[in-house]
């Protein structure tokens, strides 16, 4: 039994294998056919946050798997009516894999220890590993091959960031990432990217033009992730200088895209020019998180195909 709270839980060629089911069962979903890997399966979703992309994605994944899932509200009372540790415990004997957005990493961590079942993280404030997992697919996929591509992060070095780097260590992309003071990766990040991931090409830098200079993908996010929205007025002054624009993406090259793993706010991180323009790949990008659940589903539950 495995969990999924970390893409450094991943190996590379555990990586490769959801990428080849997911593409397996995109190309089958494409064509008409929703093949029922997980018949009777059931998948509990618990969310401190909202979502719209991952609790979806999930959630239509698995049903075209053959399987169930369900959405567990505030009724549920996940940290309030009982603890972690026992409410896991309970949750995990009738279902057979439990996905968790969380405010605090440490709770799908302790989750995941008392948990019976398959735990994935869908989102905490230190990780979103099926966001990378379909990111790194869907620049497989645009651009034809990962092995010596780049991809820029513009902003802040969050959740989704982390994520991104340690995938595109282990899939050979180099990470190249610009923030401003006080918005870098903390150490222990760092030193875990470089013991997980040896050969990782990693840049950091201040300066934009640097990061996005030769790109397949420039990449950026919200500045105040959800949690945050006591600090948006400073932060909004901290990353003044860190919008994506038509200026950086033209710094960047002829073929870069753009991504962002959404919601937006646009005007902020992203002009409308960027997240409508002919490079933006917002929408595949979002699409594909089902596709790769899938994958993740499948192999997680040991699903062949
Ligand atoms: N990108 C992403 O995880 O979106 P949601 O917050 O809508 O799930
Ligand atoms: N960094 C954002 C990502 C949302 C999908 C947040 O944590 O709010």
């Amino acid at each position: 039994m495995r969990h999924l709270l970390n893409v450094s839980d991943l190996s590379t060629e555990e990586i490769l294998r959801i990428f080849a089911l997911s593409a397996d069962l995109k190309a089958k979903f494409r064509a008409g056919v929703r093949e029922p890997l997980l018949p009777g399966r059931v998948m509990a979703l618990v969310f401190e946050k909202q979502s719209l992309r991952t609790r979806v994605s999930f959630q239509s994944a698995m049903t075209h798997l053959g399987g169930a899932s369900m959405m567990l509200g505030d009724d549920a009372g996940f940290g309030k009516r009982e603890s972690i540790a026992d409410f896991t415990r309970v949750l995990s004997e009738m279902v057979d894999v439990i996905v968790l957005r969380t405010k605090l990493h440490q709770t799908v961590v302790d989750a995941a220890k008392y948990s019976s079942c398959s735990v994935i993280n869908g989102l905490t404030d230190q990780s979103h590993p099926c966001q990378a997992l379909a990111d790194l697919f869907t620049i497989r996929e645009t651009v034809g091959t990962l092995e010596g591509q780049k991809l820029a992060w513009v902003g802040d070095a969050n959740n989704v960031a982390r994520s991104l780097a340690m995938a595109c260590g282990l899939l050979g992309v180099e990470f190249a990432v610009a923030s401003p003071r006080g918005y870098d990766f903390d150490d222990a990040f760092v030193a875990k990217l470089h013991a997980k991931a040896p050969a990782v090409k990693f840049l950091v830098t201040r300066d934009p033009v640097e990061a996005v200079r030769g790109a397949a993908a420039v990449y950026t996010d919200v500045w105040a992730s959800m949690g945050q929205e006591a600090e948006e007025a400073q932060r909004r002054r901290d990353f003044a200088d860190y919008q994506v624009n038509g200026k950086l993406m033209a710094a960047a090259g002829p073929t870069a895209r753009f991504m962002h793993c959404l919601p937006a706010k646009r005007g902020e991180e992203v002009t409308d020019e960027v997240m409508d323009g002919p490079y933006s790949i917002i929408v595949e990008q979002a699409a594909n998180r089902m596709h790769v659940q899938k994958g993740v589903l499948a192999w997680l539950l040991g699903a062949q195909s």
